[in-house]
């Protein structure tokens, strides 16, 4: 049987291969390399040693994908992580959004209701909470209208998900991400942001190189003890076993409903300041940075009650803020450096 991984040369979608791999699955990745690229086949044959078969297609067209699912036709797992993810980005160009991470989640589901059973993983985001009441964020907390359309793409695709599966044979897993950092150990792949970085850890790993000149940090006057944001900051290779546990709970036919949701954080949250503390600590570098207004739309709080991804999923996270750090400078330095 093989495993479908769309956006599989992107960041959590490489480093889900790979665990795939490693848990003897054979892996049929489809990116269009918008923002990835090819190379990233000879990172995850590096460690595994395992080629995945490439399919190098736009998941918009729709021809496409209905001959893909044809030629592939023994792919009953799927885990879907093409998308768009630039929050400013799809603030500009929201229908770039809409097509891109809706049309295809369409296409890819209308082929998964033909088959006599299908399993799907969906790539979310706790971005979809907006700003929580509650600290640490629950499954069960409100989902609220996101503040940008990528957001909303998450949340619409979710309920999308939600309502096929009410009247088809496919089973689904939600995972909402919280941030995602870091690299692979090997350093054969890692986060590859094309341009400059809307996310703060490759910002910072690009000013510690000298390739930005400071960091900004988006406002210290919010209410939290430091006064900047709080995010939990999770290790890239803890997410990507969590998305391997979630395929095999559903082809074991483990999942207790239809459609399962699972938040997929550390359960600490940590500040902009103390992120820059730790590359400082891990990289023994002074990061240049100044403090400068609050970015639009950013959320003051948001961490992980990881209870049921613990209990139920069965997964938790085990690398530190500081080794995902180390990670994520390790990566830099080797592809920039
Ligand atoms: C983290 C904190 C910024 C850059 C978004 C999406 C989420 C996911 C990850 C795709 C915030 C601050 C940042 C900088 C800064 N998207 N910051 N200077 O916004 O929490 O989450 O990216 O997978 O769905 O919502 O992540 O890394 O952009 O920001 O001060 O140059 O760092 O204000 O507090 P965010 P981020």
């Amino acid at each position: 049987m093989k495993i479908l991984v769309t956006g599989g040369l992107g960041f959590i979608g490489s480093h889900t291969v790979v665990e795939l791999q490693k848990e003897g699955f054979e892996v049929v990745i489809i990116d269009n390399l918008s923002n990835s690229s090819e190379d990233v086949l000879k990172g995850i044959v590096a460690i595994t040693g395992k080629m995945p078969i490439f399919e190098n297609l736009d998941l918009r067209e729709k021809k496409s994908v209905q001959e893909f699912f044809k030629k592939h036709n023994d792919v009953n797992g799927v885990i879907h992580f093409a998308a768009s993810k630039a929050v400013g980005e799809s603030v500009e160009n929201p229908l770039l959004y809409y097509e891109n991470n809706l049309g295809a989640l369409v296409y890819i589901l209308q082929e998964l209701e033909k088959k006599p059973e299908a399993n799907f993983i969906f790539s979310s985001s706790c971005t979809v909470y907006g700003q929580a009441e509650k600290m640490p964020i629950t499954e069960n907390a409100p989902v609220q209208q996101p503040m940008s359309p990528y957001g909303n793409t998450k949340k619409i695709g979710e309920e999308i998900i939600i309502d096929v599966a009410k009247v088809t044979k496919i089973n689904a897993i939600l995972l909402r991400y919280f941030n995602p950092i870091g690299s692979h150990p090997s350093a054969e792949i890692g986060e590859l942001p094309l341009g400059i970085p809307q996310n703060l850890v490759p910002f910072i790993t690009q000013t510690g190189l000298g390739l930005r000149n400071v960091l900004s940090v988006f406002g210290d006057d919010y209410p939290t003890p430091d006064g900047t944001c709080i995010r939990d900051y999770i290790h890239v290779v803890d997410l990507a076993k969590a998305h391997v546990i979630a395929l095999q709970r559903l082809l074991n036919k483990k999942n207790l409903d239809k459609v399962e949701t699972f938040n997929l954080g550390t359960g600490t949250g940590s500040s902009v300041l103390e992120v820059i503390r730790s590359f400082e600590k891990v990289s023994g570098k002074k990061l240049p940075y100044k403090i400068v207004p609050r970015r639009e739309g950013d959320i003051t709080e948001a961490y992980a009650n990881t209870d049921k991804a613990n209990n139920v999923l069965g997964w938790k996270a085990q690398s530190t803020l500081d080794e995902a750090m180390a990670g994520a400078w390790k990566w830099e330095q080797k592809i920039r450096g």
